[in-house]
C-alpha cells in the first residue's frame, strides 16, 4: 500500500485577495506537489480558506453582509487565482465547514476529558458603543514606553516594545474612536506547559524541523510555555464552545483543523475516504505542513499539542520558507509593491513568476526577494534563452529541412545522454529535498548542454554533407530538451505541455518524472512547431507596478488644472455601475473643522483636526490649500469619508503625518477646488448616505 504524503500551505483569511506574498508560499507548494506526483508519490496538496475570527466579522458587518456571505466570496476570488496561476489542489476546502465543526468539536472533547482545560476570568478592554472585546489591532493609544501616540494594543511600532493592550495611555478603539473600559470575563484555557516534553521530543526527530526554526522551538520551549486562550466572547464569526454560552473557539484552534476537515472533503471527491483515517488517525502517511515564517508558534506548538492531546497524527515535518521582500523592501501599497495576484495576471504570464519563485526556493528560511530587474533577467536568460531556445532552434530545424522525422541516437551519445542522468537524479533529490532551485537549476544545465551540442555540431552546415549526421545530431538535441522539459516540468506545467506537443509527445505534457530517462525520441515524427514562450518585458512589469499604486492618488500629487484646460472642461466619463453594497463600504460622516493650519514645505496642503463625534479629533490632510486660507476652513461641517485606512503622508520622501481619513471635495485640482459642506445643525458623526 503506497504512503500517502498529504502537503499543505497556510490557509489564506478569507478577508482579502491573494497577493505575490502568499503565492510565494501556493506556487512553491504547489511545484514540490506536482514533483512528488511526477516521481510517482501518492502526493496530495491540502488547503483551505480560514474564515473565522473578528475581523472577518467585523469587515463583513461593515460590507452589511453576513459573515458566511463575505467569506464566500472571497472564497470564489481565491479559486479563480490558484486556477490562473495553475495551482492545482486535491482539495481547497473553508473551515467554516461541517466537517470542521466536527473535528473542531471531536479535539476540544479530548482536551478537556485529557483534563488540559483550566478557567480563568481576565480584566479585558471593552468598547461600550460596539458592544464587543477589543483585540490587541482594534485598540490603539499612546505607547506606555515611548509616548509615540496612536500605536496598536500589542506593539509600539515606534519603539518596538510589547505590552499589553491595557498597558495602553489614553487607549481608544479603532472601531468606534471612544474609550473602552476594563470588563471581566471567564476564559477557557490550555495548559500547554503539560505538553513540553511531548513538544520537544517531536521537535528534536530528525527532519523535522529546519534547524533555525528547531532553535527557535528550543528556546519557546526553555523559556517555559504560557496557557494559551482558546475561547472568545460574543460577538464572534467561529464555532461556538459547546456547553459554553455565549463562547466561541478562537480562530487559530479552528484554522489548522482545516488541514484536517479539507483532507474529509478530498476523501469524499476521490473516493478515497478510508484514506483521510489512515492519514490523520493511524499515522499511516506523513504530514508537511508548508507556511511562512510569521506562524511558526502555532504551528509548532499549539498545533501538534492538539493533535497529541486527540491522539491524531502529528505533522511529519513542518516546512517554514521567508517572508516576501519585491527590491528588498516589505510589500508596499504606495510604491506600487503590493501587488495582487489578479493585477500580476492582468499584464504578465504567470509561467514567468512561476519559473522565478521556483528558482529561488532552496531549503532554508531567509526571507525570499523578489528583484524586478532579476526577474526578468533570469527568466529571460534560463526559461527563454536556455530552455525554451533549445527546443525552438532544434525542432524548427527538424521540421523546416529534415521533414519532421527523428533519428537516431549514436553510440556516441551515450555521453551526453550519461551527464543527463546524473542531471536527472540530481534534480530528484533536490525537489524530494524541497530544493525547488536545485531542480530548476538541473533541467537548465542539461538544456545548456543541448544547445552547446547544437551550435557545435552546426547541424545547418552538416546536413550539406550528411543528412544523416545532422538529423541524429539535432535528435540528440530534442531528446536532451525533453530530459529538461520533465524537469522543469514542476515549476511550469503549462510551459512542459507546449513543449511535450511539439515533441509529438503525449498531450497533457510529463506524466513521470522517469520519462526524462527514455530518450526514444527517435525513429518517428515529431508533433507542430510552434512558439513556446515569449521574452518577458520590462514595459509589462511595471504596468503591473503602476496598476498596483493606490488609486487615491495622494492629494499633494493632485494634478494642477492647466489654466487652457478649463476653459472648456470635458464631462469625466461615469466610473462603471456598482451596486448599493459598494457604496455602503464607503463611511461617509459630517466632520467639524476645529483647528487648520500649513503644512510645512508643501503649498496644496492643508492640516486639519476634525471632529467626527469620536471622543477625540482626527487628524486628516488635505490638498486644499491652493483653494482654501486656513481661517477660511474652521468651524466649516465637511463631509469626511471615515473608513479610509489611515495613510502616512510624505513630501520628497520626508514624513509629515499619519492622514486618518479624506475631506470631500469636487473640481480637478489646484484653485478650482470646491469643499463639501452641509448645514451647520448636523451634528458631528451623522453618517451621510
Ligand atoms: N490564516 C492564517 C494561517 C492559518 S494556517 C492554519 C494566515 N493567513 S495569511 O493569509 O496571512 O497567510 C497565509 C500563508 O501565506 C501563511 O503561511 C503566510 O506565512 C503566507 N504569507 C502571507 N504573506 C506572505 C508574505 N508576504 N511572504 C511570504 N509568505 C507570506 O496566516
Ligand atoms: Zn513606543
Amino acid at each position: 500500500m503506497s504512503t500517502p504524503i498529504l502537503v499543505t500551505a497556510g490557509l489564506p483569511y478569507a478577508n482579502g485577495s491573494i497577493h505575490i506574498g502568499h503565492l510565494v508560499e501556493y506556487l512553491m507548494t504547489d511545484t514540490f506537489v506536482r514533483a512528488l506526483k511526477l516521481l510517482g508519490e501518492d502526493a496530495l496538496y491540502i488547503c483551505a480558506d480560514d474564515t473565522h475570527g473578528t475581523p472577518i466579522e467585523i469587515n463583513a458587518k461593515k460590507a452589511g453582509v453576513a459573515p458566511e456571505d463575505f467569506v464566500a466570496r472571497f472564497a470564489k476570488e481565491h479559486l479563480e487565482d490558484f486556477h490562473a496561476f495553475g495551482i492545482d489542489f486535491d482539495s481547497f476546502h473553508s473551515t467554516n465547514s461541517e466537517e470542521n465543526r466536527r473535528w473542531v468539536e471531536e479535539i476540544y472533547g479530548k482536551l478537556k476529558s485529557g483534563g488540559y482545560l483550566t478557567r480563568r476570568t481576565i480584566e479585558q478592554l471593552y468598547d461600550e458603543k460596539a458592544g464587543r472585546f477589543l483585540p490587541d489591532r482594534y485598540v490603539k493609544g499612546t505607547c506606555p514606553k515611548c509616548g509615540a501616540k496612536d500605536q496598536y494594543g500589542d506593539v509600539c511600532e515606534v519603539c518596538k516594545s510589547t505590552y499589553e493592550p491595557t498597558d495602553l495611555i489614553d487607549p481608544y478603539s479603532v472601531e468606534t474612536g471612544t474609550k473602552p473600559v476594563l470588563r471581566s470575563s471567564e476564559h477557557l484555557y490550555v495548559e500547554l506547559s503539560r505538553f513540553a516534553d511531548f513538544l520537544r521530543e517531536w521537535s528534536a526527530a530528525p527532519g523535522r524541523l529546519q534547524p533555525d526554526i528547531k532553535a527557535f522551538v528550543d528556546a519557546w520551549l526553555d523559556g517555559g510555555l504560557k496557557d494559551w486562550c482558546i475561547s472568545r466572547d460574543t460577538p464572534y464569526f467561529g464555532f461556538p464552545i459547546p456547553d459554553e454560552p455565549g463562547k466561541f473557539f478562537y480562530v487559530w484552534l479552528d484554522a489548522p483543523v482545516g488541514y484536517v476537515s479539507s483532507t474529509e472533503n478530498w476523501g469524499r471527491l476521490a473516493h478515497r475516504a478510508g484514506d483521510v483515517d489512515r492519514i490523520w488517525r493511524q499515522n499511516g502517511g506523513r504530514i508537511i505542513h508548508v507556511i511562512g515564517k510569521d506562524i511558526v508558534y502555532f504551528h509548532t506548538l499549539f498545533w501538534p499539542a492538539m493533535l497529541h492531546a486527540a491522539g491524531l497524527s502529528v505533522p511529519s515535518q513542518v516546512r517554514v520558507h521567508g517572508m516576501l521582500t519585491v527590491d528588498g523592501v516589505k510589500m508596499s501599497k504606495s510604491r506600487g509593491t503590493f501587488i495582487n495576484g489578479a493585477t500580476f495576471r492582468k499584464h504578465v504570464d504567470p509561467l514567468y513568476l512561476r519559473y522565478y519563485f521556483a528558482s529561488k526556493t532552496g531549503p532554508g528560511t531567509d526571507d525570499i526577494d523578489l528583484s524586478l530587474e532579476e526577474l526578468v533577467n533570469r527568466v529571460n536568460a534560463e526559461l527563454v534563452n536556455t530552455l525554451a531556445n533549445l527546443i525552438s532552434r532544434a525542432a524548427t530545424f527538424l521540421a523546416d529541412r529534415l521533414g519532421g522525422t527523428y533519428g537516431q541516437l549514436r553510440p556516441e551519445a551515450s555521453e551526453h545522454l550519461a551527464y543527463a542522468k546524473q542531471k536527472v537524479a540530481e534534480a530528484e533529490a533536490a525537489y524530494r529535498n524541497f530544493d525547488l532551485a536545485g531542480g530548476v537549476r538541473a533541467a537548465v544545465e542539461v538544456a545548456n548542454l543541448g544547445n552547446k551540442l547544437f551550435q557545435d555540431a552546426a547541424p545547418w552546415i552538416l546536413i550539406k554533407t550528411d543528412e544523416a549526421a545532422a538529423r541524429d545530431l539535432v535528435t540528440l538535441c530534442l531528446n536532451l530538451a525533453r530530459t529538461a522539459t520533465v524537469l522543469v516540468a514542476p515549476a511550469v506545467p503549462a510551459y512542459a505541455e507546449r513543449v511535450y506537443n511539439i515533441l509529438g509527445l503525449p498531450a497533457g505534457g510529463p506524466g513521470h518524472f522517469e520519462e526524462a530517462l527514455r530518450f526514444d525520441l527517435v525513429g518517428r515524427a515529431m508533433g507542430q512547431k510552434g512558439r513556446v514562450v515569449e521574452k518577458l518585458e520590462r514595459k509589462a512589469l511595471d504596468q503591473v507596478i503602476e496598476d498596483s499604486k493606490p488609486k487615491d492618488a495622494a492629494p499633494e500629487a493632485a494634478p494642477e488644472a492647466k489654466p487652457e484646460a478649463k476653459a472648456a472642461p470635458a464631462f469625466e466619463a461615469l466610473a462603471p455601475m456598482i451596486e448599493y453594497d459598494s457604496f455602503e463600504k464607503v463611511d461617509l460622516r459630517v466632520g467639524l473643522v476645529k483647528t487648520a493650519e500649513v503644512v510645512e514645505g508643501s503649498d496644496k496642503l492643508l492640516r486639519l483636526s476634525i471632529d467626527l463625534g469620536e471622543g477625540r479629533d482626527r487628524t486628516i490632510i488635505a490638498g486644499i490649500r491652493l483653494a482654501y486660507a486656513p481661517e477660511a476652513v474652521i468651524g466649516q461641517r465637511v463631509i469626511v469619508v471615515a473608513n479610509l485606512k489611515p495613510r502616512e503622508m510624505k513630501i520628497k520622501g520626508k514624513i509629515i503625518g499619519t492622514s486618518e481619513g479624506m475631506v470631500l471635495a469636487a473640481g480637478p485640482g489646484g484653485k478650482d477646488i470646491w469643499a463639501l459642506s452641509v448645514s451647520a445643525v448636523a451634528p458631528p458623526g451623522t453618517r451621510v448616505r
